[in-house]
């Protein structure tokens, strides 16, 4: 794949009004999130789920890619169409999640540093040939008492940086995910003080792992106050925090940011991101790439009962729709009221 490709890529996963689902949950994950509504998980749980999330009619209003997890790319729809093709015939990029997972990190009590690079080149040349067009690699950062270090940002910037430039070797887009948690009781004030020096070290490293920024795209954390914390910023102060954290650290040459959501609510996770395209002007594009703020409702509605399925459907369309109109800043909280 050339620069221009990757490009291509990149803004088609940022096109107007669309936005990515993160559906890469690792096995360990989506079992703790199916216990919560009392489904057994095993590969075919697993897989009537996420068939139940891609055969939404008309969702490819509002997804532009979708993010898979190593089993569910090997899988298939209900009609034995594979995964990647299935969203490939909709007009939804098929993505892949690549790293194995955040691990404690020796030396450093209380923080991860991400694993996966060993036989990276390898594995990305199979996803490709499944039809994957990008990748997904998340490092964890948490703020507590004396941490983060900036032994532990370093380390996982430097993570992130060769897993980008081998995506782009082999043709895929990075999707480069540095994560400051929202747990803790940190200030708003923190939580920005933290990202910033995060974004510093990942754009650094990336310069120095010569990786192509046009096409990259950053899936950051938004600037919050951490979830313990007394003092809760409302929807503008971090649209502000947010939008003034990022300009300060990524280049305009990357073409868009897709945050997480990290265990806002879907409805918080909206209006944030509606407030930072109403609110600003950026030279990125400023999307979604969301796994529970997409998946909650519709994951409470299916239950694993395939009688469920319309429904589930029904409020997986509805969040998308509603984030696709926070792309434009065009989100009203009346929106919430169609689907009751
Ligand atoms: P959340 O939106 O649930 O944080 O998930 C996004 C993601 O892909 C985390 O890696």
């Amino acid at each position: 794949m050339t620069h221009q490709e990757l490009e291509t890529v990149a803004r088609a996963l940022v096109a107007e009004g669309k936005g990515i689902l993160a559906a890469d949950e690792s096995t360990r994950t989506i079992t703790k999130r199916f216990e919560r509504v009392n489904v057994p998980s095993n590969p075919e749980t697993r897989r009537a789920y996420r068939n139940m999330l891609f055969t939404t009619p008309g969702v490819e209003a509002y997804i532009s890619g979708v993010i898979l997890f190593d089993e569910t790319i090997r899988q298939s729809a209900d009609d034995g169409t594979p995964f990647p093709q299935l969203l490939a015939q909709k007009g939804i990029i098929p993505g892949i999640k690549v790293d194995t997972g955040a691990k404690d990190m020796a030396g450093f009590p209380g923080e991860k540093i991400t694993e996966g690079l060993d036989g990276l080149r390898e594995r990305l040349i199979e996803y490709r040939g499944m039809g994957a067009k990008f990748a997904k690699w998340r490092a964890v950062i948490t703020i507590g008492p004396g941490i983060p270090t900036m032994a532990c940002i370093t380390a996982n910037a430097h993570a992130l940086a060769r897993y980008a430039a081998l995506c782009q070797e082999q043709g895929l887009v990075p999707i480069v995910e540095p994560e400051v948690l929202m747990d803790g009781d940190h200030t708003i004030e923190r939580c920005e003080e933290v990202t910033a020096a995060t974004l510093w070290a990942v754009f650094s490293a990336l310069h120095e792992h010569r990786v192509l920024l046009e096409g990259t795209l950053l899936k950051p954390n938004m600037v919050l106050s951490g979830k313990d914390c007394p003092q809760q910023a409302g929807v503008e102060e971090v649209a502000e925090a947010t939008v003034r954290c990022l300009r300060r650290t990524v280049p305009a040459a990357v073409p868009g940011i897709v945050f997480l959501s990290g265990g806002q609510s879907p409805e918080q996770a909206t209006q944030h991101l509606n407030a930072m395209n109403a609110m600003f002007d950026t030279p990125w594009e400023l999307s979604f790439s969301y796994g529970r703020a997409l998946q909650d409702p519709p994951l409470k509605a299916w239950k694993g009962d395939a009688a469920n399925v319309p429904l589930a459907q029904k409020l997986f369309y509805h969040r998308a729709w509603c984030n696709g109109a926070a792309r434009y800043g065009n989100y009203t909280p009346e929106m919430e009221m169609a689907v009751a």
